[in-house]
């Protein structure tokens, strides 16, 4: 179906469309008038196929289609940790190996077993650590701005505790620290060209990380120690994953919990800087709400899609089994049926049903209680050590088709004169 309302070849996962803005006009048109859309552009992301795909806007249509598996899979790559332009035949076949492109009863047992990892007190028993990290993060990059007290946000602060806080969870070593965070960052599914990161660089940092995982998995298995990758590998059978499920979940973690997380941070402090009211409220009175707006605001996942599994009516469309659905959860978070003026950047919106984790269902992010607590830390420590930072240049987007990034925003350490 062309839209009456955009112009012909208008694809909501343009790389260059989403590096200049997110299209939020577009999508309030779309919530109007046309809620689920076929959009006969191929999607730029890869395994998506050469056919077009259903564009989902609004937010109840996104909680349905997240908590409706039986009908919409997971299982044709939902999510692709790919290298370039391209993914092969054996890629595909890996990529399911990634439990969030699974469906029940496999995503269920995976999802058990890996959830112990992140329950409620193990993300709390990371707090301390954390919170140290957090503070000597943001005092390093305070310690090492130039003369004039400039500094990139992004490289200094926001990328540091996501990793910090992945390499804690799953027991790496110090020492050992900096390989994962190299191969963790030349494995991230950029579009961007300025990071030229090949296929074959892509691939090895994969391979590498596996390679690794599943040392550590096989250490753990001869000597526990108070780690989850103790909890998880504890003994093979059913109740535990294998050592390459191992590898396969911490290559997840590498992408899901980091470029995520990070993303967050750094529009999280845009945003701050946009609107110093908000800024002065959250350094007066921390509200407990604020990781959530953030979330919410910056919505570091544009899209993830479903592929339907038999022919299903949705917003008064007959989608057809096989065709991809995109769930653009940037629309859903904006939408003016469930939020009250969601363009503004409230910290203290409470309730506030955002589906920046996803919308429900089996694949709700797992690492939503790690990411809220990795938000809350840094803006604690940055209100403490950095009360009077200034924004310098705007920032400069990552070019992706589904991340809403940024990856250099300038900021002053230097109080305005
Ligand atoms: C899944 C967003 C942080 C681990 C997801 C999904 C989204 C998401 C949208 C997919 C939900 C769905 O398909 O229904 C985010 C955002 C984060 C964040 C915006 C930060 C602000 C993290 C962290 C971790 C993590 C810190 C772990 C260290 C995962 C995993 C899944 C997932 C393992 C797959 C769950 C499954 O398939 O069952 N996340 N995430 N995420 N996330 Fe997060």
């Amino acid at each position: 179906m062309r839209c009456p309302h955009l112009p012909d070849g208008f694809d909501f996962t343009d790389p260059d469309l989403l590096q200049a803005r997110i299209p939020h006009p577009e999508f309030a048109l779309m919530r109007q008038t046309a809620p689920v859309w076929w959009c006969t552009q191929p999607a730029n992301i890869s395994g998506f196929g050469d056919e077009g795909y259903w564009v989902v806007t609004r937010h109840a249509d996104v909680k349905y289609v997240s908590t409706h598996p039986e009908l919409f899979s997971s299982n044709t790559n939902t999510a692709v940790i790919r290298f370039n332009e391209t993914i092969s035949r054996d890629q595909i076949e890996v990529q399911k190996l990634i439990m969030l492109n699974m469906d029940p009863p496999e995503h269920t047992r995976v999802r058990q077993i890996v959830q112990r990892g992140f329950t409620p007190r193990a993300v709390r028993s990371l707090e301390a650590a954390l919170r140290s990290r957090a503070r000597s993060i943001v005092e390093t990059a305070l310690a090492s701005a130039d003369a004039d007290g400039s500094f990139d946000f992004v490289t200094n602060i926001a990328v540091e505790l996501p990793l910090q806080a992945i390499a804690e969870l799953i027991g790496v070593p110090q020492e050992d620290r900096s390989k994962i965070f190299d191969w963790s960052n030349k494995m991230a599914a950029y579009d961007d060209p300025e990071y030229a990161i090949t296929e074959e660089v892509g691939a090895e940092a994969a391979m590498e990380i596996v390679a690794y995982s599943m040392n550590l998995a096989a250490a753990r298995k001869e000597c526990p120690a108070q780690d989850i990758v103790s909890q998880l590998v504890a003994a093979e059978g059913e109740g535990n994953l294998s050592s390459d499920e191992f590898g396969f979940f911490v290559i997840l973690l590498a992408v899901a919990g980091n470029e995520t997380t990070r993303n967050a941070i750094s529009h999280g402090m845009h945003a701050f800087l946009t609107h110093p009211e908000q800024w002065e409220l959250y350094k007066r009175e921390r509200p407990k709400t604020t990781a959530e707006e953030i979330v919410r605001w910056a919505t570091p996942v544009v899209s993830f899609q479903r592929t339907a599994t038999q022919d299903v009516e949705l917003g008064g469309q007959r989608i057809r089994k096989g065709e991809r659905v995109g769930l653009f959860y940037s629309s859903a978070n904006n939408d003016p049926q469930v939020f009250d003026a969601p363009e503004a950047f409230d910290i203290t919106r409470d309730p506030n049903p955002h589906l920046g984790f996803g919308g429900g269902g089996p694949h709700f992010c797992l690492g939503k209680s790690l990411a809220v607590m990795e938000i809350d830390l840094i803006f604690n420590a940055i209100a403490d050590v950095l009360p009077d930072l200034r924004l310098l240049e705007d920032p400069r987007r990552l070019r992706s088709a589904w991340l809403n990034g940024i990856k250099q925003l300038q900021v002053s350490a230097v109080p305005v004169p």
